[in-house]
């Protein structure tokens, strides 16, 4: 039986892998990576520095990469579009977990941040899974999210004391109006622009945790136009922006 393992490399910091990590690291025979974008470069480079650091040198391992298929911007329903996508990727897998691996080898996906949030590798295996064509099991090793990073670089507590927290993206901030602490992921279009800047305290980070890091807090409504700035300049310099923000309703 193959054996895969998911691993939580952290949100762009070598040093944000655990022991656990490290040890799974160190029993992978093939590493998976399935990409696309700007961050490719970049994100994969990171991946190989975390193995050539952390995996003792007398281990053999190698990566196969497969090309990412291209989400469908002709279909209209944003639910669909990404179904459909995900289809694409669990054909892709498939193939190269049944052609790359070993029948008794193992091999590993390595997730940006923790595999828990906003990644759909363990979706797709559930899937592979259900689809019996190429049997194996599959273990978890969780990784620091940019969630906790952020808040570890602005020194905050996530929640209000015995208050709840809401995990949520851009594109569903405005669903999200209701609730006192809102963390916000995947935001391209900069969707707290359209909110009350006065009602807000906001935690920005983007590249949080990593040498590369920004970090803005404070009213929401001084911030906006300068972390939207500060933003655009950090894609237009490194080809690729990633950021995770806290909103905080003010006390009335
Ligand atoms: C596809 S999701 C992956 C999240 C990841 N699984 C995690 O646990 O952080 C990508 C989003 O994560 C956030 N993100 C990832 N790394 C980040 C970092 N170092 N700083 C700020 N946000 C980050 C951004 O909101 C980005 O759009």
């Amino acid at each position: 039986m193959r054996t895969i393992l998911v691993i939580g490399i952290g949100a762009g910091n070598p040093e944000h892998v655990t022991m656990q990590a490290v040890h799974a690291l160190n029993e992978v025979e093939v590493f998976f990576t399935l990409d696309k974008g700007s961050a490719k470069g970049d994100l994969n480079a990171l991946r190989r520095e975390i193995c050539s650091r952390y995996i003792a040198p007398e281990r053999s391992y190698r990566f196969v990469e497969a090309r990412d298929p291209v989400r469908d911007e002709k279909v209209t329903s944003y639910d669909a579009r990404v179904e459909a996508w995900h289809g694409e990727r669990v054909e892709i897998l498939e193939r190269m977990l049944r052609e790359e691996l070993p029948e008794h080898g193992t091999g590993a996906f390595l997730v940006w941040g923790d595999p828990s949030l906003y990644d759909s590798t363990l979706r797709i295996l559930d899937r592979i899974v259900a689809r019996g064509q190429v049997p194996f099991v599959h273990r978890v090793i969780p990784g620091i999210s940019s969630v906790q990073a952020l808040a570890a670089s602005h020194r905050i507590p996530l929640n209000r004391i015995g208050g709840a927290v809401h995990i949520t993206t851009g594109r569903k901030l405005a669903e999200a109006r209701a609730q006192e602490d809102v963390v916000v992921m995947l935001d391209g279009e900069c969707a707290f622009k359209q909110l009350p800047g006065d009602a807000y305290d906001t935690y920005w980070g983007a590249y949080a945790g990593s040498e590369h890091e920004l970090l803005r807090a404070g009213r929401l409504g001084e911030l906006r136009e300068e972390i939207e700035r500060v933003r655009t300049a950090a894609r237009a310099q490194r080809g690729w922006v990633m950021d995770t923000y806290l909103l905080r309703k003010r006390e009335p």
